[in-house]
């Protein structure tokens, strides 16, 4: 039977001070005799037991916290992967492209933190562009996989699915910290875009850098009704919404990593 860390931290600690109390008054009546220095070592004594008990304490509430961390790790990790499913699944119903949300969460990632972004924020922007379109679970099929165009009524539902998702994160506490992304990434700079037509600033960084991010990755990969773009051609595209669709800080930061990536060209080189 395995005691918890309460129990046992309590048990070694009472062992210890009860073995400290009946043992080290003999080692002191042992050591010396005359009154003075059996003064002066019941002093010392005192000193050797706070010391070593608390050298013990730590020692243990140490041990618990490693314990405790490694508990968390593993749960994080195994948050992160049934994050990952949901999106595969998500991937495979609307037939959108292989591993469109595993690319765009990491470049999305990698932008952030070339903006001066930081963990826990990184974790989170990971999370939040994993379930992106996560509220197109709620879109009927007959709308998310219409071969032709939308009409207005059905663009409409479509447009619901930020919404979706907000409603089926924000109950869980864990990924309220990630909720920017699904629920802002179709909003615009200029304050045209969806749900609430949010401007500039009003609309969380995440969610301006992960816009900039997805729709670049769905300009350079191929689609079934046309080919991927060249790389300049979809910085062309990105330069001219910025300002419109996109925060020109981020469009700007964006231009900066592919530079520093050895130009656009490393970024853009999958299709499929
Ligand atoms: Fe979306």
């Amino acid at each position: 039977m395995r005691l918890s860390a309460p129990v046992r931290i309590t048990v070694i600690y009472l062992i210890f001070g009860g073995l400290w109390i009946s043992l080290s008054d003999q080692v002191v009546a042992w050591l010396v005799v005359d009154p003075e220095s059996i003064t002066w070592l019941q002093t010392v004594k005192g000193w050797g037991y706070i010391l070593l008990t608390t050298l013990l304490l730590h020692q243990l509430v140490r041990q618990d916290f490693t314990r405790i961390e490694a508990a968390n790790q593993s749960l994080e990790a195994s948050y992160d992967a049934t994050l990952r499913g949901w999106a595969r699944a998500l991937d495979l119903r609307d037939r959108s492209t292989e591993q469109h949300t595993a690319r765009v969460a990491e470049l999305t990632v990698e932008l952030a933190q070339s903006m001066g972004l930081r963990e826990p924020a990184l974790t989170h922007i990971r999370r939040g562009a994993l379930l992106h379109d996560i509220g197109k679970m709620g879109i009927p099929d007959s709308i998310l996989l219409k071969p032709g165009p939308l009409d207005a009524e059905e663009w409409a539902i479509m447009r619901e699915h930020p919404g979706h998702a907000n409603e089926m994160l924000a109950p869980i506490d864990f990924l309220k910290p990630s909720l920017e992304i699904p629920y802002c990434h179709h909003e615009k700079w200029n304050g045209t875009g969806y749900p609430r037509g949010l401007e500039r600033e009003a609309i969380p960084l995440s969610a301006r850098i992960f816009a900039v991010v997805d729709v670049w990755d769905a300009l350079t990969s191929s689609r079934p009704y046309r080919g991927a773009w060249p790389a300049e051609r979809a910085l062309g595209y990105l330069r001219s919404q910025a300002g419109q669709h996109f925060d020109p800080g981020v469009v700007r930061a964006f231009e900066a990593l592919l530079a520093r990536r050895g130009g656009a060209t490393s970024v853009a080189n999958h299709s499929e």
